[in-house]
């Protein structure tokens, strides 16, 4: 991987600069934003937010009296699209009724080819539009928008720059996320990331652990690192040596995405011997089938991607697995698909996120002739949700009896004085309690099982 560029400390401060004109000039503003899409796009949402609040910015108590508007988009799948489409065009009426009120939509779908442009047509009201290489440059963009003139910056380095020093306005006191690369090499043949994040980009260890060192110091208790491949990072040191230095800084650490092609014996060593990274591993597969992972561009087979699972599993047994799978991928056969539901039958996941393919404009896969029709896509979709739920059941009822050590991250949203929080390999237990144990671990008696979650009492 080429020397990953940092954004120059000029260009850092005319950011502040502008940053600084925003708040003199346009005092006691309000703002809300809007997150589509995955962890990386939630925590831009908090870089984006701690940058507004350096220009004076405050959050807005209620959606519609926000002057700043704020979408930032996903277009993974097309239903990502539509959504945010939807949404910003049901906004023409209020910005006619309030014409100082700012729309600004950011992210991936603006830095997709025809992405803006497809916004426009439908939205020509849009007054602030940029992509997410020009993300640090919000204080710069937001002080042209406020002086009337409209913003487009799709543009930007695809080999991009990683912006150091950000400020951010972390959505919880517990836990919270860190990048430590950016962007994507791989280009599965379904896959729009890799045109929408750039190249892979790793932040150098120094910053990864300055970073994590000051969300400690803030009572942070849970880090979850962030990258499309985490495992590919090769910022001065492997993945496994990154985590070896971020060891101890918190009391967990978990990451996400990896990809199975760098899942090294290393990696597997480090985690079963680290204190702090907790035994949990998110391992898409996207398909059972060798032809299917081979048209996919996925560089592994489904033999290599069990044999990693036993490795996994052999040094951490209590492991705890979840994976991403896509069904009706252009060309898949009834006989391929059924590769796909013996696989995910004999791993035995914790959990899957589970998609139907949706074409993406400018992707391989997306030019293919042999499209599967959308009623067979939802039934292998549902056939495939309807081994997971068991293979979930499973796992959870494995873990009556039992008493985890939970991370308390709030009240209960479902009963009134319950808490919930995680157990070390991610699942999700309520139990009776005071909020005073809130950000605190705590021994839990595991004694039953909701749909996706654990029911118990502490021990
Ligand atoms: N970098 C991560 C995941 C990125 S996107 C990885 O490689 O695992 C998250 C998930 O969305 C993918 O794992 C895949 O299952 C799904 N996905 C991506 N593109 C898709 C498409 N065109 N249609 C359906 N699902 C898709
Ligand atoms: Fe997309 Fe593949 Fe990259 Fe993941 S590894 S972001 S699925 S191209
Ligand atoms: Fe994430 Fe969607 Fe972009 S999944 S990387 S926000 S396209």
């Amino acid at each position: 991987m080429a020397q990953s560029l940092v954004v120059s400390q000029e260009e850092m401060d005319k950011q502040r600069q502008c940053a600084a004109r925003v708040r003199e000039g346009f005092p006691g503003r309000t703002y809300k934003i809007v997150t589509y899409g995955c962890q990386m796009n939630a925590h831009d949402s908090e870089n984006l937010a701690g940058m507004l609040e350096e220009m004076g910015f405050a959050p807005a108590a209620d959606e519609g009296e926000a002057d700043l508007l704020l979408f930032n988009t996903c277009c993974i799948r097309d239903n990502a699209e539509r959504r945010l489409l939807g949404n910003v065009s049901a906004l023409a009426q209020r910005k006619r009724e309030k014409p100082d009120l700012l729309v600004g939509v950011c992210g991936c779908m603006m830095q997709q080819e025809g992405g803006a442009q497809r916004l426009l047509d439908l939205c020509p009201f849009v007054d602030l539009v940029f992509g997410t290489h020009n993300l640090y440059r919000l204080p710069e963009l937001l002080l042209r928008a406020l002086r009337g003139q409209p913003v487009r910056e799709t543009d930007g380095d695809e080999r991009g720059c990683i912006p150091e020093g950000l400020p951010v306005r972390r959505t919880s006191a517990i836990q919270g996320a860190l990048t430590i690369m950016y962007g994507c090499n791989n280009f599965c043949t379904y896959c729009v990331v890799p045109y929408v994040r750039g190249r892979e980009r790793s932040r150098s260890v120094a910053d990864v652990v300055r970073e994590a060192e000051s969300m400690a110091a803030s009572g942070i208790q849970e880090i979850l690192l962030l990258g499309q491949n985490v495992n590919s990072y090769a910022g001065g040191a492997t993945f496994p040596e990154l985590l070896r230095a971020l060891d101890g800084v918190v009391p967990r650490i978990r990451f996400m995405t990896s990809h199975p092609k760098d899942l090294s014996d290393a990696l597997i060593e480090e985690m079963a011997h680290s204190r702090s990274v907790c035994p949990q591993f998110h391992l898409p597969v996207q398909s059972g089938n060798d032809k299917v992972l081979r048209e996919m561009n996925r560089v592994y087979t489904r033999a290599h991607y069990l044999e990693r699972v036993r490795a996994l599993r052999q040094a951490i047994p209590e492991v705890g697995l979840t994976t991403d799978v896509i069904a009706g991928f252009p060309g898949e056969t009834e006989a391929e698909f059924a590769d796909t539901l013996s696989l995910v039958e004999e791993v035995q996941y914790d959990s899957a996120f589970t998609f139907i393919y949706s074409p993406r404009r400018g992707t391989r896969a997306a030019a293919r002739p042999d499209q599967i029709p959308e009623a067979v896509q939802h039934e292998r979709l549902d056939r495939l949700i309807r081994v997971q739920e068991r293979s979930t059941a499973s796992r959870l009822a494995q873990q009556v009896g039992s008493v985890q050590e939970v991370l308390v991250e709030g009240a209960s949203r479902r009963r009134e004085g319950f808490l919930a929080g995680r157990t070390g390999r991610g699942m999700t237990v309520n139990f009776p309690g005071d909020a005073a144990l809130v950000g605190k671990i705590v021994p839990v008696r595991i004694l039953g099982t909701g749909a996706n979650t654990l029911r118990g009492e502490r021990a």
